[in-house]
């Protein structure tokens, strides 16, 4: 077997139907493309029509498969048909990408009611819900994949960012309890944690000089992460390479948990 046709054979996702949530966003839409490059047919769900509506003509214009599918990850009997529709369309789903997410940053104190309940639903319940609609069509196959995008606030927390964090540590547990229970029907679950993702939402941050500096010396590979960073470990885990690699998470933070910038010590290395 040649060299491409034995790395084809680990991580293409040829055949795959891939359902992600946050397919709008920046960090979705490149996992999405990504997975369609490597053969995967896309189911792209957001509540943003018109970005899911670009990035569908972007595969299809790479001769790509994709499909848009408007859905709001709180909103339980719509979920439970979007998931209907697509089966209807594409026979199965092998692989669901969790990455529908919000934040917004305030201080424990300050943060109101409606807040914690919108960060809360979107990013904890619409993950639960969405994966209860789903989890029944892999266990009919006996397979399936399931990628939840957590955060760099599951191991170390910024500021500001505590219901964020809560949701994205309820995200991690989650993960684990759909590893752990779903074995026996050979699904595999597991968590994939960006660092520091320079985005169209975070870009301000990046801009920000005290901020963008704050950020950069706690990264050992000093540079903002970007969305296509994100890519190659999810075609990992959707692919045959992942077989065994399940209930863990992976985190894509360019050393930042590792402990960033090293502080100034002797050496002629
Ligand atoms: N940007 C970063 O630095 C960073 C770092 C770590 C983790 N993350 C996580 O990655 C994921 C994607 O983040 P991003 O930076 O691409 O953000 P983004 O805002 O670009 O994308 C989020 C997407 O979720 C969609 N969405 C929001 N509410 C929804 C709902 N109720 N139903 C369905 N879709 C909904 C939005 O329309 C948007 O398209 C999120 O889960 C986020 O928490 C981001």
């Amino acid at each position: 077997m040649s060299i491409a046709e034995n790395l084809e054979k680990m991580f293409s996702l040829q055949g795959k139907v891939v359902v992600f949530t946050g397919a709008a966003g920046d960090i979705g839409s490149a996992i999405a493309e990504g997975m369609a490059a490597a053969g995967a047919a896309v189911a792209l769900c957001d509540i943003n029509k018109k970005v899911l509506d670009e990035v569908r003509t972007r595969i299809e214009e790479k001769n790509g498969t994709a499909s848009c599918h408007l859905l709001d990850v709180t909103k339980k009997d719509d979920i439970v048909r979007r998931m209907e529709e697509i089966v209807k369309r594409y026979g199965r789903i092998d692989v669901l990408v969790n990455c529908a997410g919000i934040n917004k940053r305030e201080g424990f104190m300050d943060v109101d009611e409606a807040t914690y309940d919108r960060i809360m639903n979107i990013n904890m319940k619409g993950v639960f819900q969405v994966t209860q609609a789903v989890a029944p069509y892999m266990k009919q196959r006996d397979s399936g994949s399931i990628i939840n995008i957590g955060s760099h606030n599951t191991g170390s927390i910024l500021g500001g960012c505590a219901v964020y964090g809560a949701t994205k540590c309820g995200v991690l547990s989650f993960t684990k309890s759909m590893a752990v229970e779903w074995a026996k029907y050979n699904i595999r679950a597991n968590c994939v944690s960006p660092g520091h993702i320079k985005t169209q939402l975070t870009t301000p941050t990046w801009a920000h000089p005290e901020r963008s500096k704050y950020l950069l010396d706690r990264i050992a590979l000093n540079r903002p992460g970007y969305p296509g960073d994100i890519v190659g470990v999810c075609i990992l885990l959707a692919s045959e390479a992942s077989a065994y690699i399940t209930g863990t998470e992976i985190r894509v933070d360019g050393g930042c948990i590792a402990g960033g910038q090293p502080w100034p010590y002797d050496t002629e290395f």
